[in-house]
């Protein structure tokens, strides 16, 4: 991605150091964030500094090659197993994240050189991982006709994944390629991905775009507004069914009440063959206060986190919902588009 001129991964890692655009600040600031040790890399996935299906799998990947390089020799696989635990339980939902971890174990116990193995692996993860989702936007492009008029939840653009993104990579490159596009971009409660991250990156590439309210898109819908919908995932189960952000739900099924086409964009690396259907996905529930409080600035440009809600009330918040297969039109993969069944 080109930020202020300058070209970016989402997450990158150099020596034993992982770097990290910090998403908690965006759009407000723009700031790399930079952890040295596989306990920081975890706390950045866990606090959302990073987050999305691909920038999570790459982060993994990398906080478990700063497990390797840290490792004690006395303890060595005992600290690595334990590393590959707290990095599994920091976003449980995410299927990119065992994913890697599992690569860099397998790729570190082929060799008498874990360390470098590891390493390695990671880079690989991070790099196929931005190949992927250049595919998908050239395979979503084929999708996209002039002038539509596209719906989006939540962010899976570059900022979710390493570079590209899932879902808004069809529409980098139908932008690139001169067709007309307009996207409808849920803010996506209670973290805002959509309002704060999916509008930053359309603004940064000249989308035309508008944020709506969560509760809107159904009305747009209802007037013919919304010609396609495309949204990313967390993981895809063998059957089809689709685990994403709290929200998607409700669209997709909106969607089948209006005729429009629900395609769902993830790399294979998301895709979980393990786990036969949607029942078996863990939900992330996450902490209440994501739902009370939001974060803002105030017209000095002061960032505040401020409550939006009765005090005493408790609140619900959880972070993802599965979409059952029947209303998806279509996966969009770095290898072609799969129509669903
Ligand atoms: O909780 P998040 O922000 O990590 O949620 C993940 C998402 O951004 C979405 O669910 C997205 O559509 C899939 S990840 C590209």
């Amino acid at each position: 991605m080109i930020v202020n001129g300058n070209h970016y991964r989402t997450i990158w890692m150099q020596n034993e150091t992982v770097f990290m655009i910090d998403q908690n600040l965006l759009p407000f600031e723009f700031k790399i964030l930079e952890s040295n040790a596989y306990k920081d890399t975890c706390k950045a996935i866990k606090n959302m500094n990073v987050r999305g299906a691909g920038a999570i799998g790459s982060a993994a990947g990398f906080a478990l090659a700063q497990a390797f390089l840290e490792a004690p020799k006395a303890t060595f696989w005992f600290y690595i197993n334990q590393a590959k635990a707290d990095i599994e339980a920091t976003r449980p939902t995410a299927r990119n994240l065992f994913y890697a971890t599992n690569r860099i174990m397998q790729a570190s116990q082929m060799t008498n050189n874990p360390k470098m193995a590891a390493v390695i692996e990671s880079q690989k993860i991070a790099d196929e991982d931005v190949a992927a989702c250049r595919k998908i936007g050239v395979f979503g492009n084929e999708l996209i006709k002039e002038n539509y008029r596209i719906l989006t939840h939540c962010n899976a653009g570059w900022l979710a994944f390493t570079d590209h993104g899932s879902a808004l990579s069809p529409i980098y490159a139908a932008h690139r390629s001169n067709k007309k596009v307009f996207v409808y971009t849920d803010e996506t409660r209670p973290r805002n991905q959509g309002a704060k991250l999916t509008a930053w990156e359309f603004h940064n590439e000249n989308i035309p775009h508008k944020i709506i309210p969560d509760n809107a898109a159904a009305f747009l819908m209802q007037q013919g507004k919304i010609d396609m919908v495309i949204t990313g995932a967390d993981r895809i189960a063998a059957n089809g069914d689709v685990a994403n952000k709290i929200g998607t739900l409700e669209k997709a099924i909106c969607a089948r009440e209006f005729g429009i086409p629900f395609y769902v964009a993830a790399p294979s690396s998301t895709f979980d063959q393990e786990c036969k259907t949607g029942k078996d996905i863990i939900i992330e529930e996450r902490d209440q206060d994501e739902v009370k409080y939001i974060a803002g600035v105030d017209t000095a440009g002061e960032l505040h986190n401020i409550c939006i809600c009765n005090p005493e009330s408790e609140a619900l918040n959880l972070a993802f919902d599965v979409t059952p297969a029947k209303y998806i039109s279509g996966f969009i993969t770095e290898s072609g588009i799969k129509i669903s069944s």
